[in-house]
């Protein structure tokens, strides 16, 4: 059989799997010493008690005839749904049917799977620096060409910088699907209401559609910041939203989110409007068969009242972690970003080193891992991604660490 060259011509291992790797090997050469981990963003606090309790109830549940469930239905049990259109979106003045929400197993899996609904010569647009995975899926399906010298030739960039707070410019050449992340993996900072309904306008203007990745939205701490692109006028024809459990429920390892489709929204088959939401019914319903009751029910009571208030509590303890950081790296001097709306920092490499080698240094001499900022796009280079995943101990002492050693 023939491969598919696309996937085979790809970067040897996916970002956060090499840097596990190299890890990995610094740790067998270098037994006994105790690394510190700031680089992917798996969260480390364990499930709060009342969504600890809902999910074991739950699977105590299945082992009684009463209880058994089997398939469960394709796109989210109504209780879930629910809670969602009730918790997540109801407080923002967005309202939504069950017929727009999509449970899922991860917004990575999401945001990653979506471009199955796009035809080939469809135009890609992706921020950079820019989560890996947007980029990935749509070379592994052959959208973007062939990598030379890092660069696809069919990927439309939009570099951010610290002038524009890391915001991307409107592409000035015809894109069909841009790709957006607010609070933003890698640069932890966040799209204001003033600067996404621009991006709005022009989506409507020029019939693109906003892939919309809002798995960190619970982290946004400013008032002008939207918790979701729905807030704004006219997102509803224009834009998709990917939403997740894993880091502020901390369901990394549970695996549960959900992407909200309008039904308005529509693309072209030639000439004829299609709804978006129906092609992605289609497809997983082919693909995938739901997720699976004792997780949904976890999820919907990390949305309750008393989940509510345990999840808070676990997303400020990161924040509060973030601002160590923030704080503690900039009272040494460094250049920081993100970390307010976002358990993300940015941080410029020191001295004009590279991101690889600054990643390097700070393993070897601090014996801590972050991610080299140039793994999420060529404007990632000079900059390295700290996550305030940790403990609250092992992020002091991170940043003790890093300050002792540059
Ligand atoms: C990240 O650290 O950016 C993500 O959590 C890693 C991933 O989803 O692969």
């Amino acid at each position: 059989m023939k491969i598919n060259a696309y996937i085979a011509r790809m970067n040897k291992a996916y970002l956060f799997a090499d840097i596990a790797r190299r890890v990995a090997e610094y740790t067998a050469a270098h037994p006994g010493q105790d690394i510190l981990r700031l680089g992917i963003g798996d969260v480390t606090r364990p499930l709060s008690p009342h969504v600890a309790q809902a999910f074991s109830k739950a699977a105590l549940d299945m082992g009684t005839p009463e209880g058994f469930r089997g398939y469960p239905p394709y796109e989210g049990y109504d209780f879930l749904l629910d809670a969602i259109i009730e918790k997540e979106y109801a407080p923002l003045g967005v309202k939504l049917t069950r017929r727009e929400i999509f449970v899922s197993d991860g917004a990575k899996s999401d945001t990653g799977n979506i471009q199955e609904l796009f035809s080939p010569d469809t135009r890609i647009a992706v921020t950079d620096p820019v989560y890996p995975v947007y980029v990935d899926s749509n070379a592994m399906a052959g959208r973007l060409g062939f990598q030379e010298n890092g660069v696809y030739p069919r990927l439309i960039t939009l570099p951010c910088t610290p002038e524009t707070g890391f915001a991307p410019k409107l592409p000035d050449e015809p894109v069909d699907v841009l790709y957006l992340c607010s609070p933003n993996n890698p640069t932890g900072t966040a799209l204001t209401y003033e600067q996404l309904a621009p991006i709005v306008r022009w989506a409507n203007a020029h019939g693109a559609l906003i892939v919309f990745d809002a798995a960190y939205k619970a982290y946004i701490t400013d008032k002008n910041v939207p918790h979701s692109i729905f807030e704004i006028e006219g997102a509803r024809t224009c834009a998709v939203e990917c939403c997740s459990f894993s880091k502020n429920a901390g369901f990394t390892g549970v695996r549960c989110a959900y992407t909200v489709i309008p039904e308005e929204l529509t693309g072209l088959d030639g000439d004829r409007p299609v709804s978006i939401g129906a092609l992605w019914r289609r497809r997983g319903e082919s693909k995938n068969n739901g997720v699976s009751y004792p997780v949904q029910v976890a999820a919907a009571a990390a949305l309750d009242d008393t989940g509510a208030r345990e999840v808070r509590a676990l997303v400020d303890g990161y924040l509060s972690n973030a601002r160590v950081i923030r704080e503690g790296l900039e009272k040494a001097g460094f250049t920081v970003f993100g970390g307010v709306n976002s358990p993300y920092i940015w941080l410029k490499t020191p001295g004009q080193m590279g991101s690889w080698e600054f990643f390097d240094a700070l393993l070897s001499r601090a014996q801590v891992v972050g991610t080299p900022g140039a793994g999420f796009g060529a404007a990632g280079e000079g900059y390295l991604r700290l996550t305030a995943f940790n403990t609250p101990e092992n992020t002091q002492a991170a940043v003790d660490r890093i300050v002792r050693a540059f």
